[in-house]
């Protein structure tokens, strides 16, 4: 075998690796042969001299192959998958999936739980009582045949290689490297089996990729890699400057989408629901976007994206009661009014620092197993440019304690602005450019 030290040093002089080479790195890391200071290495390599479109491709698919790949042939019709890049409120999937679930095509969706500023689907949806994402297979395509949708919590067996890589990632200065990142999540999405896949790649300050430029580099990288590996990929542009819809924490969230199933138009969080949802079902049913849009839109004005919801959480084990009657959710033991200290045009400064406020109230994890407080988060009342008086409610903020809503009310402060005129540093519009 060719000695790891060789493969190291060819990255660094910035010159091909081979097929055979990826392959080799990436089942003897896994196998526990190559130590992690030479795959530290070999990450801080390629993070300086890149990966051509081949290498990229080849290392998401030797990361795709590390572990289980989901067989979805048993579920009758064309399978789309949804990844988004991740953000503040955004509860997109919950709605995303019944409409297109509704419109007759099957989302057998796998998500993640919720870390550092960013929320999780399945924390989200297990606020719901009584609800289990964690399903055998069988089940889980028993509901997307019979039901058209089910989403379940990622098994610990899909890519293990990006598990170990992500945790060497994370203590190496090496998760920003945008062909890292676009491995990672296009190996887990190869791996989760769908035939299409459509990629919401947020940007913004509450968005991982807080650059457009980048955003957009990402988008077209991860969109070849699909398109390499016989999958028709897609990535839809999208704004993180504020955060999504109004609530933030998990059965705020939940509480929200049964909003917006039922149909209100809660209109920046629709705006983005209608256009992701309308490329899955026009990806799904292989129609024009426009005729999807229409679709979609009648999902939900006939309540049927709305009942495929409640059959879901159902077949799921959760307590419907929930989902008709709102208002049984549990709530928060405090709360606290954030209102505008003087008058000016609000603007998010900072929405991680709003995901990170809603986590000192509880909402969310700063290591992978703390335990979340369900009811704990932030209701906004306003939203970027909405003029303020001095006085007005701008937020309400939900925890355990009233420390913990101090230490979140201050965070708050930090992240918002009033200013005499609305700061017009958004950098795209709230729908961005489709990368195809
Ligand atoms: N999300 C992932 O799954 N991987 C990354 O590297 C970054 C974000």
């Amino acid at each position: 075998m060719e000695r790891f030290v060789d493969i190291i040093n060819k990255k660094r002089l910035g010159k091909q690796l081979s097929d055979s080479e990826i392959d080799l790195m990436i089942a003897e890391y896994v196998n526990g042969n190559i130590p992690d200071y030479q795959m530290s290495a070999m990450l801080m390599a390629i993070c300086f001299q890149g990966l051509t479109e081949g290498e990229l491709t080849r290392l998401t698919l030797a990361m795709r192959d590390s572990g289980e790949t989901l067989d979805l042939s048993s579920i009758n019709g064309i399978k789309v998958d949804k990844h988004s890049t991740g953000g503040v409120g955004d509860k997109t999937t919950l709605i995303i999936g019944p409409i297109v679930a509704a419109c007759g095509v099957p989302v057998a969706k796998m998500s993640g739980r919720g870390l550092g500023f960013t929320g999780g689907t399945i924390d989200k949806l297990e606020s719901i009582p009584g609800l289990k994402t964690s399903l055998d297979n069988g089940i889980f395509f028993k509901n997307v045949n019979e039901l058209g949708l089910c989403v379940v919590g990622q098994t610990a067996d899909l890519a293990p290689a990006d598990k170990l890589l992500y945790a060497l990632r994370d203590v190496t200065a090496t998760v920003q490297c945008i062909e890292l990142i676009a491995s990672s999540i296009m190996s887990k999405k190869l791996a989760a089996g769908a035939d299409k896949i459509l990629l919401d790649v947020t940007t913004g300050s509450g968005a991982f990729m807080t650059d457009p430029t980048d955003a957009r580099l990402l988008a077209e990288k991860m969109v070849r890699i699909g398109n390499n590996a016989g999958k028709q990929t897609i990535a839809q542009i999208t704004s993180m400057d504020e955060p999504l819809g109004f609530a933030i924490g998990n059965n705020l969230e939940v509480k929200e989408a049964i909003r917006a199933l039922r149909g209100e138009n809660i209109s920046d969080l629709m705006e983005v629901c209608y256009t992701l949802a309308s490329h899955m079902i026009s990806l799904g049913k292989e129609i024009p976007y426009e005729e999807a849009r229409k679709l979609a839109e009648e999902a939900i004005s006939s309540g049927r994206a709305f009942d495929v919801f409640v059959k879901m959480v159902e077949a799921q084990g959760g307590d419907t009661n929930y989902i008709l009657n709102p208002e049984l959710f549990e709530t928060a033991a405090v709360s606290h009014e954030f209102r505008a200290e003087n008058s000016g045009y609000l603007t998010f400064t900072n929405t991680a620092g709003i995901g990170v406020a809603a986590g000192l109230l509880g909402a969310g994890r700063s290591k992978k197993d703390d335990p979340i407080d369900m009811s704990a988060g932030i209701v906004l009342t306003k939203k970027n440019k909405d003029f303020c008086q001095k006085g007005d409610l701008i937020a309400t903020l939900y925890g355990k304690t009233s420390d913990q809503c101090q230490s979140g009310a201050k965070k708050f402060g930090e992240c918002i602005a009033l200013s005499p005129k609305p700061l017009s540093d958004n950098k795209i519009a709230l729908i961005g450019d489709v990368i195809i």
